[in-house]
């Protein structure tokens, strides 16, 4: 091989097959039915990757990834792979990881921020209907309008509180409010507490910069989501969880050439979920990001048991295709077995139909991008070992490396900073004392209500005013900007009511 950059994914006929560096930002897809590889062929892409000095960014779903941490334990089977694959370069090696997870138990916590996730993917993961939908994204316009802060959920349900009681002057300028709707959020949003929800919603919100680091010997650290009870929990959660990651890449990172390697890449484990759950203009968001993220410098590799999964637009973009065997029990399995192969570019030297069905564990159907972008005939592959362990880490040593990571100091405690919350809350507390105050001085306790109730109503904007002021000087005007930004807001909330 000359000196681009590449690394081996398998053998095939006893030539090494490459992927290159440069093509790994076409995107890819892992597939294949239970118990086919499709998991240690994503530890063995990861850890390519991690080899060009490329991050990675991976969710790890049933906790079998993390062993890719530590050196691989020798093994007869994998003596006789690497018989049959040139892998000049194979030596056993645990990778650098840095392990997150949602609950913070056994990782790092990620967290975002309600303005930050936006109103369309909100809506989408509190399954919200269209008339919900309107009031959700009221509450970002005018949270963005009076320049409030919503950090957490506990902001959010503040801020609808606060809206049901103004509704009728909110109105005029948002639209409809009805309590309703509000309630309707309100209960989804409960239920998503419920789910631990509350701790993903907060700060320290998860810098992207954190997750494309490089060790100091150069090799691209490997981001693992432990979503084993996320995904398990809540589905939706998981799946919205992963497309903020990936619009907050395409937001914030800059368009780059075609480059030797790309910044990222991104591995998203059961990419069904992601599909079969998204609105319809969250589909085609999804999209529009997998279509132009590309040019980003970010590789996205969906992994999922059939291709059938994953909507045409996005298959048609693949450019690295790993196909492990699929079963052909039942006439629609046989009938998703003929598209799959016909997907394929044809090899006069295999019946790609047929080798679908008999191909052996960690063995695949493979069609990628030579060097000039042309995919590749359809090649029977037999998919390098890795050269971490299979298999879990052992609960210490995972502990451990968390223990020991660099980012800990700035992700394990939350803080719960001024926000909409608090300074609904003391607004409310304020008007309290100054009506029992009133009452007091003035004994016409009927007028002073009524006078107060009037405010209540016609001067809501007024209270709004004054809470945003005083909570952009208790913030500063950096975080103000925070929620203007407000990132899925912009690409994921484009929809203007
Ligand atoms: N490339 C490989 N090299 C060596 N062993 C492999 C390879 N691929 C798969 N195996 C063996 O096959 C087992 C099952 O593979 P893997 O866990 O990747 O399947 P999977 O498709 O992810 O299954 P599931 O759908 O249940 O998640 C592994 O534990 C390992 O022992
Ligand atoms: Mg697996």
């Amino acid at each position: 091989m000359n000196s681009e950059k590449a690394f081996t994914i398998g053998g095939a006929h006893g030539e090494a097959i490459p992927q290159l560096g440069k093509m790994s930002n076409r995107h890819g897809m892992i597939a294949g039915a239970t118990g086919t590889g499709k998991t240690v062929t994503l530890q063995v892409l990861a850890e390519g990757f991690s080899q060009l000095g490329v991050p990675v960014f991976a969710a790890d779903i049933k906790g079998d990834l993390s062993g890719i941490a530590e050196t691989g334990k020798p093994h007869p089977k994998i003596d006789e792979r690497l018989a049959q694959i040139p892998l000049p370069h194979y030596s056993r090696q645990g990778f650098p990881v840095s392990f997150w997870d949602i609950y913070g138990e056994t990782g790092l916590p990620v967290r975002t921020t309600i303005s930050e996730m936006g109103p369309l993917l909100l809506a989408n993961l509190l399954e919200l209907n269209d008339t919900q939908e309107g009031v959700l994204y009221a509450a970002f316009r005018i949270a963005d309008d009076q320049g409030m802060l919503m950090l957490d959920l506990k902001d959010l349900r503040a801020m609808l509180q606060w809206m049901g009681e103004n509704a009728k002057s909110l109105s005029l300028d948002y639209g409809n409010i009805s309590s309703q709707s509000i309630g309707a959020i309100q209960r989804r949003l409960l239920v998503m507490e419920e789910q631990g929800g509350d701790r993903f919603f907060g700060e320290p919100a998860l810098e992207l910069q954190d997750l494309m680091q490089v060790d100091f010997s150069g090799k691209g650290v490997i981001n693992l989501l432990d979503a084993t009870r996320l995904y398990a929990e809540s589905p939706r959660l998981y799946s919205a969880f992963l497309l903020w990651i990936l619009s907050e890449l395409f937001e914030q990172l800059p368009e780059q050439g075609d480059a030797e390697t790309p910044k990222l890449v991104f591995f998203f484990d059961e990419a069904h979920l992601l599909f079969e759950n998204a609105s319809k203009p969250l589909l085609e968001k999804l999209e529009q990001v997998v279509r132009l993220i590309r040019s980003k410098g970010v590789g996205v590799y969906f992994i999922s048991q059939s291709p059938m999964d994953i909507p045409d637009d996005v298959l048609g973009q693949l450019g690295l295709k790993i196909q492990h065997a699929l079963r052909a029990f039942t006439p629609k399995d046989r009938k998703a077995i003929k598209s799959v192969a016909e997907n394929f570019r044809a090899n006069p030297d295999l019946d790609t139909a047929s080798v679908l069905t008999e191909l052996g564990i960690g063995e695949a159907l493979v069609s990628r991008l030579d060097a000039k972008g042309t995919p590749t005939v359809v090649e029977r592959v037999l998919i390098a070992p890795p050269q971490s362990r299979i298999g879990p880490l052992t609960e210490s040593e995972r502990e451990s490396r968390v223990e020991r990571s660099p980012l800990k100091a700035k992700y394990a405690q939350a803080i719960d900073r001024h926000s909409a919350y608090e300074a609904l809350k003391q607004k409310a507390e304020q008007i309290a004392a100054e009506e029992a105050k009133a009452a007091e001085v003035k004994p016409a306790a009927t007028r002073s209500r009524s006078a107060s109730s009037r405010g209540a109503s016609s001067g809501g904007m007024d209270i709004v005013d004054s809470l945003a002021k005083s909570a952009a000087r208790a913030m500063g005007s950096q975080l103000g900007r925070q929620i203007v930004r407000g990132l899925l807001g912009s690409l994921f909330g484009g929809r203007k009511r």
